[in-house]
């Protein structure tokens, strides 16, 4: 997802709401040494700072993000921390990146404190991205079963819109995706503003019809 951190014209509307429910999260759950796993360019910093004694982030050598404000270098499933090292896991729009989602949650949970809580955001409708390393989308039943399964106690699960937020945000990708071929493009003027009135109009109408089966993203809290 582009989501995190990248709050733009282009996805304000997705980017607003995820930034919410994390700094919501952070208040109840965080705190100690948190590691970002899949951190890219680490873009909650600013909200852990409160809770948090280290944000800590990790991404891997491959990764296409710029990884200066990365910690360590090391993948998802072979984390270079010892066992029960951390006190908070953080782990924004990955698992859909991760070809084996159970190994990651396992590695997660074994650097993991006894009662420690792992905060993640999945999304469940989003189009193709930082491909060829785009291998799943999750409804909460999976993720349910795939937690439960790394020995996790699920604390939260909870759907970040309903039908409009994913609606509207993916028909502005769209339209964006449309704005190439030089200036004579006249998407290129028009799609910020009528992204911009979408989201406004999508925000409003999800408050109106929360259809949850439509989220496009989780967020989910797990508790060691
Ligand atoms: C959509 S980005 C999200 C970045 C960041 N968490 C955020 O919210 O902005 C997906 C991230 O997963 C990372 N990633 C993909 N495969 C990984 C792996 N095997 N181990 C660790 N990180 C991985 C990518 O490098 C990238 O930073």
């Amino acid at each position: 997802m582009d989501i995190p951190g990248n709050i733009s014209r282009r996805n304000w509307l997705v980017s607003g709401i995820h930034e919410k429910e994390l700094a919501r999260a952070f208040s109840l759950y965080a705190g100690g040494k948190l590691l970002d796993i899949g951190c890219g360019d680490k873009p909650y910093g600013h909200l852990t700072a409160e809770y948090v004694s280290e944000h800590i982030g990790l991404d891997h050598a491959g990764s296409e993000h710029d990884l200066s404000r990365a910690d360590l270098i090391g993948t998802a499933y072979s984390i270079p921390l010892d066992d029960e090292h951390v006190d908070t896991i953080l782990c924004t729009a990955v698992l859909e990146h991760l070809e084996e989602p159970q190994d990651a949650l396992r590695e997660a949970y074994r650097v993991l404190k006894p009662g420690g809580y792992a905060i993640y955001t999945v999304p469940l409708f989003w189009h193709l991205h930082e491909e060829p390393r785009d291998f799943y989308r999750y409804t909460k039943h999976g993720l349910r079963y795939l937690f439960e399964k790394s020995g996790f106690t699920i604390v939260e699960l909870k759907e970040m819109s309903g039908f409009w937020v994913t609606f509207g945000q993916e028909l502005v990708y769209y339209l964006w995706g449309l704005r190439g071929g030089g200036k004579l493009n006249p998407l290129r003027l028009i799609a910020p503003p009528l992204g911009a009135a979408i989201q406004g109009i999508c925000y409003l109408l999800d408050r109106i019809d929360h259809s949850p089966q439509f989220a496009w993203a989780y967020i989910l809290v797990a508790r060691k």
